[in-house]
């Protein structure tokens, strides 16, 4: 495996906050209204898994993967479905759960796919959002940290699918993250 030097940006104990801070302002948001959390696989999953302990409301959780056709690390924005979700949408309120919004190019296709089946509500919770790369006008009601245009790996985030056991969210070096 190539030798890659990480920096810490965001330590665990401020992710770990973070997610309780969301978690309970979601929880407030969707009292009574049994909402289902979708994961976009594989990313978000850590993210999910915490998060979701945090919404101490009834909710419903599903999946959802795509691959986006393009480089390893740049989305182009043509996306093919891998796992569609197993719950019907249909007059639900539903939150996507996002790792990271880089392009919005990802994320503005699964969320045009959801809107056809016409859920009640669609809304986007996303952990990190790095705004400046932004391609796709998307709303985004809930963003845990807003990054600068550095390549992160760690909490479910990979490099070559490595990495994502990290528990807090680290850069690559500037090199790697000049590339990128
Ligand atoms: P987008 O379509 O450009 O917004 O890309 C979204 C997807 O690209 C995310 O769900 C991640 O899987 C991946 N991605 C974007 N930026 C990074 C990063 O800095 N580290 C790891 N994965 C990233």
């Amino acid at each position: 495996m190539e030798k890659i030097e990480l920096k810490k940006i965001i330590p665990q104990w401020k992710v770990k906050s973070k997610v309780k801070k969301l978690g309970r302002k979601i929880a407030k948001d969707y009292k009574d209204k049994n909402p289902i959390l979708v994961g976009i696989l594989k990313g978000s999953f850590v993210f999910l898994s915490d998060l979701m302990r945090q919404i101490k409301i009834p909710h419903e959780v599903d999946f959802i993967s795509v691959a986006s056709y393009g480089s390893e690390k740049k989305a182009s924005g043509v996306v093919r479905l891998l796992k569609d979700l197993s719950s019907n949408i249909e007059g639900r309120d539903v939150i996507i759960v996002e790792d990271i919004v880089d392009t919005g190019l990802t994320l503005n296709y699964i969320r045009q796919n959801l809107l056809t089946r016409k859920p009640k509500s669609l809304e986007i919770v996303t952990l990190l959002d790095k705004k400046q790369r932004r391609k796709a006008k998307i709303p985004i009601k809930y963003i845990g940290f807003r990054i600068a245009n550095n390549f992160v790996v760690g909490y479910g985030l990979d490099y070559n699918e490595n990495y994502r056991n990290l528990p807090y969210i680290a850069k690559m070096d500037e090199k790697k993250s000049k590339a990128w």
